[in-house]
């Protein structure tokens, strides 16, 4: 039996990925920019077993047994295969693998990204897979492309119609800007009710707002947010990473039928942090969500303290310790529903 285990990050976007050109090899709209969290913090953790001893390959997610018959993951399989080292045995065997986040699933926190980023990952690694795996991963799902590396990364949307330009690479290391800090605020951790992949369907489909989205504006942002990045420009940083989360949200109800992941919790939020900008001045903290009303703030070390208690402060019932890490470290609260 060969066994490998391994731990991938969640990436948060601050260009959002929504919207596909080609469905079956999760091609996207447009570039997308993330900075990929800690791996000590929220990540998913997989073991993949492999045996000729095995029947049939078996999945377990969080400890539940998922269908190995995904279509996504048997496409990831199949091109894993296909780049093994010649001559490896282990291909011909059936797996085993195990796979847990250690945050909440499916909640619009990128746990997908993080899982699928590991699963192929791990096997690449089973298989001595060599060169680039970033447009494996994209095929579980698009946004796994950027969990692959570390510190900032930006997914090239390509041009070429079997998307072997669709991959992602690093532009800036986890050590470049040391002083910025993500804290993640739990506002519900419930399942979403559309997944990512149902409503940038959806949203591809029906509004025109996306198509605008796609060809007039990310490119620019896309130039802007790097150089900002490279430059430590916080301010412009800032500026882009929330007027880009909210024309993702604004797509949303664009969509016919609209659908909304932010709930009332998200949007005040969102009046506090420019409350709180305005205050100063000048941008101090960004916000950002995803598929689901979870908030995640991009801000400078030392503005965490005041921060923190501030939203402690506005939200009192339920706030979970707050954790500290180096990279790009996370801070992690939950916020009760009111
Ligand atoms: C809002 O990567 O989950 O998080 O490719 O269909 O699996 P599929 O979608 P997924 O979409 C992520 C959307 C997003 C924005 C982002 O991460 O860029």
């Amino acid at each position: 039996m060969t066994i490998v285990t391994c731990v991938a990050p969640v990436n948060m976007a601050v260009i959002k990925y929504w919207g596909k050109r080609n469905e079956d090899l999760i091609l996207p709209l447009n570039d997308s920019i993330s900075a990929t969290f800690n791996v000590e913090y929220m990540r998913a953790k997989t073991t993949v077993m492999a045996s000729p001893t095995f029947k049939e390959n078996k999945i377990w997610l969080n400890g539940k047994e998922e269908s190995f018959e995904n279509p996504r993951l048997l496409h990831c399989m199949k091109e894993l295969k296909q780049r093994a080292q010649k001559g490896n045995d282990v291909i011909n065997w059936n797996i085993h693998v195990c796979s847990e986040n250690n945050f909440p699933t499916a909640a619009g926190l990128a746990s997908s990204a993080a899982g699928y980023a590991c699963f192929v990952y791990a096997v690449a690694q089973l298989y001595a897979v060599e060169g680039d795996i970033t447009g494996i991963a994209r095929k579980g799902s698009g946004s796994a492309c950027r969990s692959i590396s570390g510190g900032w990364v930006q997914w090239h949307m390509g041009h070429l119609n079997d998307g072997s330009d669709s991959i992602a690479t690093q532009f800036a290391s986890v050590s470049h800007w040391t002083e910025m800090r993500i804290l993640t605020l739990v506002v519900n951790d419930n399942r979403k009710k559309y997944s990512s992949t149902v409503g940038m369907r959806r949203s591809t489909a029906t509004s025109s707002f996306l198509k605008h989205r796609a060809d007039s504006v990310v490119t620019e942002r896309v130039l802007n947010i790097i150089k900002a990045i490279k430059e430590k420009d916080f301010k412009t940083f800032a500026e882009i990473t929330m007027r880009d989360s909210n024309q993702f949200h604004a797509i949303c109800l664009d969509t016919f039928p609209p659908f909304m992941y932010l709930n009332s919790v998200s949007m005040t939020i969102i009046e506090l942090i420019h409350a709180y900008n305005d205050f100063y001045g000048t941008p101090k903290v960004a916000y950002t969500f995803d598929a689901g009303p979870n908030a995640c703030l991009f801000l400078l070390e030392a503005d965490v303290p005041e921060v923190v208690a501030l939203i402690q402060h506005i939200f009192p019932s339920d706030v979970a310790p707050v954790e500290y890490f180096k990279g790009i470290p996370v801070h992690h609260q939950n916020l009760s529903q009111e």
